[in-house]
């Protein structure tokens, strides 16, 4: 018969998702909806007890939408799909088994090798290693594993059980076998995909956080205000939330993260310079729809 021993970036069934926050919870969901055996780890119970509710939540409205008149075939989704999730606060025994290891925790490079220079010393040779990083050098995570063939990004979009897209980002080091295997996963989770190298941003980000900073830089000088710039880029350029709504929908955290690292790798890029307003809002934990006030009030 066919050998049954694992051999290098077999099919990816078994998923560690690392960080619970907003799009960890999300990941898993999805991973846990298509049918793979998911582990979503965060050092916080609090968070995992709250992405445990919204998870919850989600999947019913995935479910009304794919079993619009049919409430048993709804249920037993439902109930097969948390079935194939677990939460816990420690990768360590799922890591023994791991697929993929994707990393969602929040955007700070530090952690991101401390964690995946841990987790090389537990997992098998077969695990791929994946960072959902927004603007992070997936190189330089990757360079604190001896792993680096088998690395690569998996760059979702909130809210992930919507969204459609995933980026698959390779390294120079990047195999062939792990790349496909990267892509593989991500239409076994019912997303397209496209391919980008490790360069700031990727496709959407790059586009999308100056276009973000414009907008922000446009209300600084009074050109317009942050109401009539969000109407203007719904009505006029037929964008689902304009730009400000889109800022307080991702967190004003996350895009002050994105603009200080870009900020001091790239100064002289006009385009990745700071905001004065953006900075002072998440001075005061205005960060967006989870702390209730951005540049609306929730
Ligand atoms: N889980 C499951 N289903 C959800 C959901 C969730 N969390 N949120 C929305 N939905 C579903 C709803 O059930 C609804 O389904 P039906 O059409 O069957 O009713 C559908 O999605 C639309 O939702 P709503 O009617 O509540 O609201 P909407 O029409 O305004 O859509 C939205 C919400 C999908 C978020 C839309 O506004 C949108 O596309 N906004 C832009 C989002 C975006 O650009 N995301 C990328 C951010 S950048 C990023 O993520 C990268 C990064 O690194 C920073
Ligand atoms: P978040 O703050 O909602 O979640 C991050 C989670 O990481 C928190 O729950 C925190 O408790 C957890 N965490 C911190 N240290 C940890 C550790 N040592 N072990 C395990 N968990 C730990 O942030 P988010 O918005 O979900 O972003 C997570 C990552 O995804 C970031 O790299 C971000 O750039 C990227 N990203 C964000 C978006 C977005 O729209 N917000 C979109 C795509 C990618």
């Amino acid at each position: 018969g066919l050998s049954t021993s694992s051999s290098l970036n077999a099919k990816i069934q078994e998923v560690i998702v690392i960080g619970g926050g907003l799009m960890g919870a999300g990941i898993a969901q999805v991973a846990a909806q298509t049918g793979h055996k998911v582990t979503l780890v965060d050092i916080s119970q609090q968070v995992l007890d709250k992405s445990n509710a919204r998870i919850a939540e989600s999947i019913k409205r995935v479910a009304k939408k794919q079993f619009k008149d049919d409430a048993d075939g709804a249920g037993k989704f439902i109930d097969s799909s948390l079935a194939n999730m677990n939460i816990a606060t420690t990768a360590n025994e799922a890591l023994l088994t791991a697929d993929l290891v994707l990393e969602a925790v929040v955007e700070n490079m530090a952690l991101k090798q401390k964690l995946f220079a841990e987790y090389d010393q537990i997992a098998p040779a077969k695990t791929i290693f994946a960072s959902n990083t927004s603007s992070l050098p997936i190189s330089e995570i990757a360079s604190s594993s001896s792993r680096p063939d088998r690395f690569g990004g998996l760059h979702f979009f909130n809210p992930v059980p919507v969204m459609k897209l995933l980026e698959v980002v390779r390294i120079p080091e990047t195999s062939d076998e792990t790349f496909d295997a990267m892509v593989a996963w991500g239409k076994a989770m019912k997303k397209m995909t496209v391919d980008c190298k490790d360069t700031p941003g990727f496709i959407v980000n790059r586009l999308l956080v100056p276009y973000l900073m414009e907008a922000v830089r446009l209300v600084e000088r009074g050109d317009a205000s942050a109401k009539d710039v969000d109407l203007a880029m719904k009505l006029g350029a037929g964008h689902p939330m304009g730009p400000f709504e889109l800022a307080d929908y991702v967190g004003l955290d996350t895009n002050k993260f994105i603009m200080d690292g870009w900020s001091a790798r790239f100064p002289d890029e006009p385009l990745f310079r700071q905001s004065e307003m953006l900075n002072k809002m998440v001075a005061e934990n205005k960060l967006g729809k989870k702390t209730g006030e951005g540049f609306y009030k929730y």
